[in-house]
């Protein structure tokens, strides 16, 4: 038997607890409150304050994953949720998906990225304030996590952005699961390249390029995405000047999805707090974009992308 980590509050005051909840003290897990139990006012304030972590236990985990997938049906509906606990929720949700596929990419754990998609492209869709949080949440979990559910977040936006709802020609889902899979090829780079302090020498420069390939590789060869899809995460490092690698393609020959993904990869990289000790301020990596880096990205997504973050 094991626990499971609760990523959110789960219950609000007056409704019934919908399953076993425990809190951990020390190393023993204690009941907070019984399945059916009626949820009190001291029950939301110790919910409330956020430095308690909730539990449930693995007999219970089936039906505990399906009351959170109907919460978060909910939730994108809620009139009475801020924005703001809305992005909380995504960003929380969206980083135990990808943790868990970046830990073993498999139907089950594709499958929970698909659906963190849906909902963020719900969510995003249903309620423009939330897009103005998403962009702000801050935090400083595992590199890799938190740079592929931002690059999935920033790229989504920018997806939305453009392509709105209800324009048929976009699968904007399976792009977004692609853009939080973006990287899915780093889990073959050797870990001691990717924590490594120092400037990588050339030859560990090689492995990591090798990222794009073995990812697509790896999502194709399983059948996990469409080809459509997978190029994004072959051709996310190409650029419109031919700057780019695997293939140094030009603007027309890289596909627009990839496009719109090296433009939320770049601005995500400049501005983290985990991969640069001295992170840019949004405006600064869109000025390094632009001026230093001018010609490698799609000069109508750009625009684009500055007027989504101006309208945060
Ligand atoms: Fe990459
Ligand atoms: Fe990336």
């Amino acid at each position: 038997m094991y626990y499971k980590e609760i990523p959110y509050p789960i219950v609000r005051e007056g409704q019934h607890c919908p399953v076993d909840l425990y809190v951990k003290i020390r190393n023993d897990y204690r009941l907070f409150a019984a399945k059916g139990a009626l949820i009190t006012r001291e029950h939301c304030r110790i919910f409330s304050r956020g430095n308690t972590t909730f539990y449930i236990c693995s007999s219970d985990s089936e039906s505990a994953e399906e009351f959170l997938k109907s919460l978060l049906t909910d939730l994108v509906t809620d009139p009475h949720l801020e924005p703001e606990a809305k992005a909380d929720i995504i960003y929380s949700s969206s980083m135990r998906s990808i943790r868990q596929v970046f830990q073993g990419l498999n139907h089950k754990t594709l499958r929970e990225i698909e659906k963190t998609s849906e909902f963020v492209v719900k969510l995003i869709l249903s309620d423009k304030r939330v897009m103005n949080e998403l962009v702000k949440v801050k935090s400083h979990a595992h590199f890799t996590y938190q740079h592929s559910v931002k690059v999935g977040i920033f790229g989504t936006c920018l997806a939305v952005h453009l392509f709105g709802e209800g324009n048929g020609d976009h699968n904007l889902q399976a792009l977004s699961t692609a853009l939080f899979l973006h990287d899915i090829g780093m889990t073959r780079v050797p870990r001691k390249i990717l924590e490594k302090r120092e400037p990588l020498s050339d030859m560990e420069h090689q492995i990591v390029m090798k990222h794009t390939v073995w990812g697509h590789d790896r999502l194709m060869n399983a059948n996990y995405l469409t080809s459509q899809a997978a190029s994004v995460v072959l051709f996310h490092h190409e650029r419109c000047n031919g700057k780019g690698y695997p293939f140094g393609k030009t603007r027309e020959d890289i596909p627009l999805y990839a496009r719109i993904c090296a433009i939320a990869d770049t601005f995500e990289t400049l501005t983290s707090s985990v991969s640069s000790s001295s992170p840019m301020t949004p405006f600064e990596a869109l000025t390094v974009m632009q001026r230093d880096m001018a010609g490698a990205f799609d000069n109508r997504l750009f625009r684009a992308f500055v007027e989504m973050l101006g309208s945060c």
